[in-house]
């Protein structure tokens, strides 16, 4: 008998990932990546997107022009909103012939610049406590109820809050009337045609919770955040807070940074030391460009619009000049 040989067999498995990152604005180029983890030659690749159909179930549809990603890359140049959404991709190999199973989900958030509809959360904050009844709103200029709130979550994808046995969804606004920490994930509002706008990280943790803004804080603004336990009076607690980790106020009941600028844009926490810390929660900046831009145009139009008379009265007092010295003549 001889020495035994030990023949370790894996099974090839598309892993897919994105670069630079799954949370981006409009206009940001973003790359899906699909790899096989330890076998890297003879490999065509096919892309899909996750939907979820009216009886809750998912699927798997395939992206219309699948063949752009063939070598493995998918490349949006410029991320537009209609990208969001989760892709999984599949890898398969013609000799000797082999297709993968599908890969991990991922997400891909695109975040607009002005979106038609805002999504109204209530209370409103990022992070909230268990067992307790929260609102998520999608208000339009005309009120309509159009809107559908989705969600993704790491543990049930995608989920429409009108099918869903957590939440119930009346004209525009879905309400979950008991929060548990698997509500945890990013929600949106959903058009019929399947647009996506307003996406907001919303948190659900046993214990202390970060009170901070569902929305990105206009730079100049002035950002408040509390330290939240539910079982406390009042619920705020005197406690230190982070950013990215490090500790940038400690002992105090609320943290007030008066005028915001792109440099608080960060991850926060709160710590107490009896009652724990809080999950982290991401604070991003946005400048008012539409503000300035609308002043520049406005200042634009208004010399626009005096141009036409500042020349009548030019040609008018030339006219009037001349006509004055021939009569003198
Ligand atoms: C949601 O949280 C992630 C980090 O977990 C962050 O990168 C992203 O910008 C947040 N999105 C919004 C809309 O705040
Ligand atoms: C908290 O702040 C006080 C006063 O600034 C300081 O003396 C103390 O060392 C700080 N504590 C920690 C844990 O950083």
């Amino acid at each position: 008998i001889s020495d035994a040989v030990t023949l370790t067999v894996s099974v090839p498995r598309a892993v897919l990932s994105v670069s630079p990152q799954k949370w981006l604005t409009e206009g940001d180029p973003v790359t899906l990546i699909c790899e096989v983890k330890g076998s890297s030659t003879g490999w065509t690749f096919s892309w899909y997107t996750l939907t979820v159909s009216s009886d809750s179930s998912h699927h798997y549809k395939p992206l219309s022009d699948s063949s752009r990603g063939a070598g493995g890359n998918y490349t949006f140049s410029s991320a537009a909103l209609k990208h969001t959404g989760v892709y999984v991709c599949r890898a398969e190999r013609e000799n000797p012939a082999y297709y993968t199973t599908y890969s991990n989900t991922q997400p891909l958030w695109i975040t607009g610049v002005s979106p038609p509809v805002s999504l109204i959360v209530s209370p409103s904050r990022t992070q909230h406590f268990t067992l307790v009844t929260i609102s998520l709103s999608c208000e339009d200029q005309s009120n309509s109820d159009r809107w559908r709130v989705r969600r993704y979550t790491d543990h049930a994808q995608l989920e429409d809050c009108l099918l869903s046995s957590w939440g119930s969804q009346t004209g525009s606004t879905c309400k979950i009337s008991s929060t548990v920490p698997l509500d945890t994930g990013v929600y949106w509002c959903q058009s019929e045609s399947g647009d996506r706008y307003n996406l907001v990280n919303i948190t659900v943790h046993i214990g202390v919770i970060l009170e901070s803004p569902v929305h990105p804080v206009t730079e100049g603004d002035t950002l408040t955040l509390r330290c939240l336990y539910p079982y406390s009076t009042p619920p705020n607690l005197r406690a230190d807070f982070y950013k990215d980790g490090s500790l940038i106020q400690n002992q105090t009941t609320e943290m007030i940074i008066s005028a915001v600028s792109k440099s608080h844009e960060g991850f926060y926490y709160c710590k107490h030391p009896e009652r724990g810390v809080s999950p982290k929660s991401w604070i991003s900046v946005t400048v008012s460009h539409s503000e300035s831009q609308i002043s520049v145009l406005h200042t634009l139009s208004s010399v626009l619009a005096v141009c036409p008379y500042l020349l009548v009265t030019v040609v008018l007092i030339f006219k009037c000049c001349r006509m004055r010295g021939k009569t003198s003549n």
